[in-house]
């Protein structure tokens, strides 16, 4: 059974396979593995098929155990029923650590292939253990074409059905199809109605990569900056004359945009809430008045470097650069 056909979640094609359109996000400060896996468990009886990790969350492996305990439990007939989505962090965005990296993320997730593999970020950062925020002076030039050629390998070899990026800009993506042989699939970035991506979106849909959106209803970085998404007057508004939630609007919207969406919640209620969006859609109106919403990115390079250290040789510009 293709990932997704159990469910009412629909699929968008990845040349030529099926990514379920909506994915249980599993970043959280503090994670905590047996919430986690609970939660897990929960969304595929409510029907989830695709979930996105990151080998930088600490999730894999509570992931990996959880699609091995719903098999057991009989909610799903194996690991070919579910899309899983890893991403390599940036101490391996070198061109020689992208073969070990994925073979990590597999012997965490104890499976033998990924549905898709995403470099989490066009930065790299000297080789060691995890550390974040990213130590300043550690940050190093990118190899972008030996980069994504070890990608392609890891596609080739069957480790991965397909291969994408994360948090690219315009600017680095057209640098990326200069020489890409395999184009990224999927690019997924920080997309809801306080940060649109208009530009970004015009440009994947001509180049044919799906955009996937992560913080759907703004992140988790509410103790930094207020939350634009579940606070706006104007999705309210929106949600309170269409009885649904502010997070239902800001999920279908995102929809609307043909766009992808990796959504966390570890809460039985909110897991519901968040795929009840198929079987209405939002006027032209509402989009208008969701358009008018001020834009704001949350996650930008100056939030993952630590305060202390200098940058010397590289430079992030094409990396924040504003694209709505
Ligand atoms: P929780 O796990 O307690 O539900 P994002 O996906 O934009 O990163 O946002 C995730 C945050 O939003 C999490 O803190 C999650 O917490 C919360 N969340 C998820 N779904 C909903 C919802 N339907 N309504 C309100 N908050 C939600």
């Amino acid at each position: 059974m293709a990932p997704g056909t159990s469910t009412n979640i629909p699929l968008k094609t990845l040349k030529g396979h099926d990514m379920p359109v909506v994915a249980l996000g599993t970043f959280e400060f503090s994670f905590d593995s047996d919430k986690a896996k609970a939660a897990i468990i929960e969304a595929i009886k409510i029907g989830y098929r695709h979930f996105d990790t990151a080998v930088q969350y600490g999730s894999e492996g509570a992931l990996g155990e959880a699609i091995a305990e719903a098999v057991r439990l009989g909610l799903i007939g194996s690991r070919a029923d579910v899309f899983i989505t890893t991403k390599q962090w940036c101490t391996d965005n070198h061109p020689d650590r992208v073969l070990s990296a994925i073979k990590t993320s597999l012997s965490n997730l104890k499976m033998d292939y990924l549905d898709l593999y995403l470099i989490h970020w066009p930065i790299s950062i000297k080789p060691g253990p995890i550390s974040y925020p990213l130590k300043r002076e550690e940050v190093m030039p990118l190899d972008l074409k030996g980069v994504w050629e070890a990608m392609e390998e890891c596609q080739k070899l069957g480790l991965t059905r397909s291969i994408g990026v994360s948090n690219f800009t315009t600017k680095k993506l057209e640098e990326l199809l200069q020489f890409a042989t395999i184009p990224p699939a999927v690019n997924q970035v920080e997309m809801n109605p306080g940060w649109q991506q208009q530009k970004l979106k015009e440009y994947c849909t001509k180049k044919g990569i799906t955009i996937t959106a992560y913080s759907p209803l703004g992140g988790q970085m509410n103790f930094i900056i207020p939350n634009a998404v579940l606070t706006s007057h104007v999705l309210k508004e929106i949600a309170d004359a269409k009885g649904k939630s502010v997070a239902q609007i800001s999920l279908r919207w995102i929809l609307e945009q043909g766009a992808g969406i990796v959504v966390k919640s570890f809460n039985k209620e909110r897991l519901i809430q968040n795929v009840e969006i198929f079987d209405w859609e939002l006027t032209k109106e509402e989009h208008a008045k969701i358009s008018s919403i001020p834009q704001k990115k949350v996650i930008t390079t100056e939030i993952m470097l630590a305060s202390e250290g200098s940058l010397s040789s590289v430079d992030f510009s094409d990396i924040d650069t504003v694209e709505t």
